[in-house]
């Protein structure tokens, strides 16, 4: 099993930005400790964190056929990009969305998120914990669709 962790812009700034909405961990300390979690339950994890929404739509896209699921916090872009939105919608694959803070509690313009909307689920307001959730949810989804395929592959076996 395979997830990949995609960061969004201004996620490399943690530690430093705003540490009263997203606390004192960085980013290398969150991709540390999802990290061990992955390697405690046999799965492959890979991170990549970009400004730049073209880089993130290219990653999104190079995911088919790679990884089995996708973490994102697309930050800002949750708000503004059709392009990261459809790009997610395109690989048709579990998703779940990430934000540390709580976006519902925030400014108006960050209480949506255009992104979220074709992702499997959301996270939001746990702190970098969230990503630890995402995990967890994750590996559930994929092995419910694993039990599924098989049980369907059992099914056509009998026919
Ligand atoms: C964020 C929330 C976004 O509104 C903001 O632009 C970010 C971080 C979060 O994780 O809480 O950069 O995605």
């Amino acid at each position: 099993m395979k997830i990949v962790v995609i960061q969004g812009p201004n996620l490399n700034m943690l530690g430093h930005r705003e540490q009263n909405i997203y606390g004192p961990m960085k980013l290398e300390e969150i991709h540390a400790q999802m990290q061990a979690v992955a390697k405690q339950n046999n799965i492959e994890i890979e991170f990549f964190q970009s400004n730049l929404e073209g880089e993130i739509v290219d990653r999104i896209q190079e995911c088919l056929g790679e990884a089995d699921g996708i973490i994102i916090n697309p930050a800002a872009y949750s708000h503004t990009s059709i392009a990261i939105r459809d790009a997610i919608s395109a690989v048709s694959m579990p998703v779940v969305e990430v934000h540390i803070s709580n976006i519902y509690r925030r400014e108006e313009f960050r209480q949506k998120s255009i992104t979220a909307a074709v992702c499997t689920g959301l996270i939001s307001g746990f702190g970098p914990f969230g990503y630890h959730l995402a995990m967890i949810s994750m590996s559930q989804i994929l092995g419910e669709i694993t039990a599924i395929k098989a049980a369907q592959e059992a099914e056509s076996k009998k026919a």
